[in-house]
C-alpha cells in the first residue's frame, strides 16, 4: 500500500504561461523514457527480483517515480492552464487541445500516446536491472534536452531537479545489479 503526502517532493513553479514549453515538457510525463513509464516498469520488474534489497530499491524507485510524474503533471498544467487558444495555436498545441482541452494526458512531445511496449519486464533480474540503468540515462538525458529547450528559469530549476534524481537511481540500480551478481554467484548461478 501506499500512503500519500499531499505535497510536491519539489517545487513545479513555472514563470509565465508557455504552451510551447508544455509540448516539450509532457513527454516526461508520457513518452518512452519519462516518469509513467519509470515507475510502471520498476513496480512490476520487483516481483521477480531474487532478493530482498532489490525488491526494496525498486520499490522505493518506483514510489519516488510517481512523485516524479506528480511534479511533471504540475509543470505542464502550470504551463497551459492560462493559455488563450490563440497561444495553444501559435505553439502547436491545438492537436492536442482538440482530444484533451488542458487536461493532463500521456503523451510524448510529438502527441504518440504511451504504450505499454515501451517498458518490459523479464523475469530475468540482470535483463531487468540493465533496461533500469539504461533508463535512468535515457531519461537523464531527456532532462538534458528539454533544459535546454527551456526558456522559463523556474522549470528549468526543477528540470534539473528531476535530472540529478535520474543519476542517483542510476547509481542505486547499479550497486542493486551488484548485490544480484553475489547472489547468483552464492548459488552458482552464472550469468
Ligand atoms: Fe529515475
Amino acid at each position: 500500500m501506499w500512503i500519500y503526502e499531499k505535497k510536491l517532493e519539489y517545487p513545479a513553479r513555472v514563470s509565465s504561461t508557455n504552451p510551447r514549453l508544455a509540448k516539450d515538457v509532457i513527454t516526461q510525463y508520457g513518452g518512452p523514457d519519462g516518469e509513467l513509464a519509470a515507475s510502471l516498469r520498476y513496480l512490476t520488474q520487483r516481483y521477480t527480483m531474487p532478493i530482498p534489497q532489490a525488491k526494496a530499491v525498486l520499490t522505493d524507485i518506483g514510489t519516488e517515480e510517481l512523485a516524479h510524474m506528480e511534479i511533471v503533471a504540475t509543470l505542464v498544467y502550470n504551463l497551459i492552464r492560462n493559455a488563450t487558444v490563440e497561444q495553444i495555436k501559435a505553439a502547436g498545441l491545438d492537436p492536442y487541445y482538440a482530444d484533451h482541452d488542458k487536461a493532463l494526458y500521456f503523451v510524448n512531445a510529438a502527441g504518440a500516446p504511451w504504450t505499454a511496449t515501451y517498458i518490459q519486464s523479464k523475469g530475468d533480474p540482470i535483463a531487468d536491472l540493465h533496461e533500469d540503468m539504461a533508463a535512468e540515462q535515457k531519461a537523464r538525458a531527456t532532462y538534458e534536452y528539454l533544459i535546454n529547450l527551456s526558456d522559463d528559469p523556474d522549470v528549468t530549476d526543477t528540470l534539473r531537479f528531476l535530472r540529478e534524481r535520474e543519476i542517483v537511481h542510476f547509481q542505486r540500480f547499479g550497486e542493486t545489479l551488484n548485490l544480484v551478481h553475489d547472489w547468483m554467484s552464492s548459488k552458482k548461478v552464472f550469468y
